[in-house]
């Protein structure tokens, strides 16, 4: 089964549910080996051997919501919350484009602290600056996406964590499924480059389900797609339930590459989380961006979505160098410029 469908993503066929479901379920070795390579050739191929690093800033972690599986929930109480004054996220922003990122990551709980008047005035003056922005800031009316939109924002982040519906409102409580996907909806009708993105590993997950969550990247034509492994808090319902596989992660991130092929693919924190070496791997299976934080050492620890999170004692030149580090040490090299989206006609 795997071979079948191994061929057909070497043909540069379309794969359906059943194909992406057999190629997730490759066999430790030669077919895990396969895919990765067919992975690695695709990337080459559409993205090239340009890493593109995005800056992140992560200026708040108060939060509204209740995900089950994230540290930074509003039930949690012993979290200390913080948040960066405007006028500090934009000197944050500026020494990253000193540091030489062509794109700043705003990211955030969702926090109504930020109206989005503000949001939109930060926006402002870091497009001054001559970067791409991308916003990471949860769920807001279509409104409030539109100024943002009108301020220079050119991508948003918005991950559907999960293409299973019924998972989904177990794991949100007072959230929908469908009120997620009308946002992607109005992100994309407002003309951003859209990030979606979901957690490998849930609990309950199948793989069934994870090859819905590729197809739903599909639908959306995403230009960018966030994957990485559940990490389990011990301050959140989930706290007893196993992480997710990392080798399940790598085969989701190669299929991606095969079901997605113009996406950009980053190699997520969780990945380097969960093994020391887990992005250097993600790179060579079909990742072609990382996400360097730049969110200044005293707030690192408090932004823990998930425990271990790495580079929490770094500070943003330590990630900015060690990373200029990693992609050569692997034979690629730092994307210049934006790095927008590889799509052949951009939105
Ligand atoms: N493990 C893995 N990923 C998580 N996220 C939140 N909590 C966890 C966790 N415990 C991810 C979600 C969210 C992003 C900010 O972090 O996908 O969108
Ligand atoms: Fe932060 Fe390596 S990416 S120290």
């Amino acid at each position: 089964e795997f071979a079948a469908s191994w061929q057909r993503a070497a043909a540069g066929e379309e794969l359906d549910r059943e194909d992406i479901v057999n190629l997730l379920a490759a066999a430790p070795g030669e077919e895990e080996e396969a895919l990765y390579r067919l992975a690695d050739g695709v990337r080459a191929r559409m993205a090239g051997d340009e890493v593109h690093l995005r800056g992140v800033i992560e200026f708040s972690n108060y939060c509204r919501r209740r995900c089950c599986y994230c540290g930074l929930r509003a039930d949690n109480a012993r979290l200390h919350r913080y948040r960066l004054m405007p006028e500090d996220i934009v000197a944050v922003a500026r020494q990253g484009v000193e540091l030489g990122y062509g794109t700043i990551v705003l990211q955030s709980g969702e926090d109504p602290w930020y109206t989005a008047p503000v949001l939109a005035g930060i926006v402002r003056e870091i497009k001054k600056m001559g970067v791409a922005v991308t916003l990471c800031v949860g769920e807001r009316p279509r409104e409030e996406y539109a100024l943002w939109r009108e301020a220079g924002a050119d991508r948003y982040l918005l991950k559907h964590e999960t293409a299973n519906e019924e998972l989904y409102a177990r794991l949100h409580p007072g959230m929908s499924w469908q009120e997620r996907l009308q946002c992607l909806q109005w992100l994309r009708e407002l003309g951003y480059q859209v990030g979606s993105g979901n957690i490998i590993g849930l609990p309950g997950q199948t793989l069934a389900d994870l090859a819905d969550d590729l197809l739903l990247l599909r639908q959306l034509d995403v230009e960018m797609a966030g994957l990485g492994p559940f990490i389990p808090h011990p301050a959140t319902p989930l706290a007893g339930e196993p992480a997710g596989s990392l080798e399940l992660t790598y085969r989701v991130v190669a299929t991606a590459r095969l079901v997605i092929p113009f996406a950009h693919l980053p190699a997520t924190t969780a990945v380097g989380t969960l093994a020391p070496n887990g992005r250097q791997k993600a790179l060579q299976r079909g990742a072609n961006v990382i996400m360097p934080n730049l969110t200044p050492t005293r707030y690192r620890a408090d932004y823990q979505i998930y425990p271990n999170k790495i580079c929490i004692n770094e500070g943003p030149e330590d990630c900015r160098y060690c990373l200029e580090g990693m992609v050569r040490a692997l034979g690629r090299r730092l994307g210049r410029g934006p790095g927008h989206t590889l799509k052949p006609i951009p939105a």
